[in-house]
């Protein structure tokens, strides 16, 4: 079975796709076999890896996954990314399209929170990690995601509001194994994204995120244009000028992420 994290924060814009993203290529680039399980309506971390919908031939999403209620069907559903880089080859996608929306109301039904783990199990067997990016809520998407997870990571800016909704996240999932049927699941770690050294703000709330969180703060990402680019244009870090900074970024995050991680 594959080592499963939930990237998440109570916030939106807290950075939680661009480092699914870009935690699934540095993880790749070492040479482990990731699948990126896409769990926002919203699509973002599908589109970024390139992935194009097809209205004429919908292929199967997260949401078909779970709502077959069956045991290992995400099998189905794993596809290529669209990235042309040779690591590529190593990510696959659980793409979103916005009717995963439709799952969240099924939330009262019996049994709705062990639809994703029932769906992974047997489903991840040929991947070393499984990277679960969340919406911005603690809602029924992201606790399908908690239930299924060994581990769960935040994000977050360094700004105020970020850090608190990065705490409820983490208090949320150390309160929460239980009741989601999952008593292993384990908070373990943040990662800061959007550090601006200019930013009064940014420097007040770095040190805040150190205090709340301690060693568990794995690492900062500096604000950079390339990596709004990057995620805008869906390409990877490999194909965009001067990037071998954020690149370095990444596989330092991506060693500490296999560091706290051990691929089983
Ligand atoms: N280190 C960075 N420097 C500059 N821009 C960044 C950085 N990391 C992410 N971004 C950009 O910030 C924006 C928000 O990031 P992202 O979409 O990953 O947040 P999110 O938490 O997934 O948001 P949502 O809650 O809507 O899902 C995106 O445009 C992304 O490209
Ligand atoms: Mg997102």
């Amino acid at each position: 079975m594959a080592r499963r994290v939930a990237i998440g924060n109570n916030k939106g814009g807290a950075k939680k796709s661009t480092t699914a993203v870009r935690l699934a290529e540095a993880l790749a680039k070492k040479g482990k076999r990731v699948g990126v399980a896409d769990l926002d309506p919203q699509g973002n971390a599908s589109r970024r890896l390139g992935w194009v919908d097809d209205p004429d031939s919908p292929p199967l999403t997260t949401s078909e996954a779970i709502e077959a209620s069956a045991e290992g069907v995400a099998s189905q559903v794993w596809q290529p990314i669209g990235w042309k880089a040779e690591y590529a080859s190593r990510i696959v996608l659980m793409p979103a399209r916005f009717t995963l929306e439709d799952r969240a109301v099924e939330a009262g039904q019996k049994g709705a929170w062990r639809r994703l783990a029932k769906a992974l199990r047997g489903a991840d067997d040929h991947l070393d990690y499984v990277l679960m990016d969340c919406p911005p809520s603690l809602g029924h998407l992201t606790q399908l995601a908690l239930a299924a997870a060994h581990y769960a990571l935040a994000t977050t800016e360094p700004e105020y509001d970020s850090v608190e909704a990065a705490v409820r996240y983490r208090d949320f999932v150390e309160s929460s194994g239980e009741d989601l049927g999952n008593p292993d699941l384990k908070f373990a770690g943040v990662i800061v994204s959007g550090y601006d050294m200019r930013i009064g703000a940014h420097v007040g709330q770095l040190d805040g995120a150190r205090k709340l969180f301690g060693d568990q703060v794995w690492g900062i990402v500096p604000r950079r244009s390339l990596i709004t680019n990057a995620d805008e244009y869906a390409q990877p870090l490999s194909e965009v000028n001067d990037s071998s900074e954020v690149r370095g970024v990444f596989e330092l995050l991506a060693d500490r992420f296999v560091k706290e991680i051990p691929a089983a």
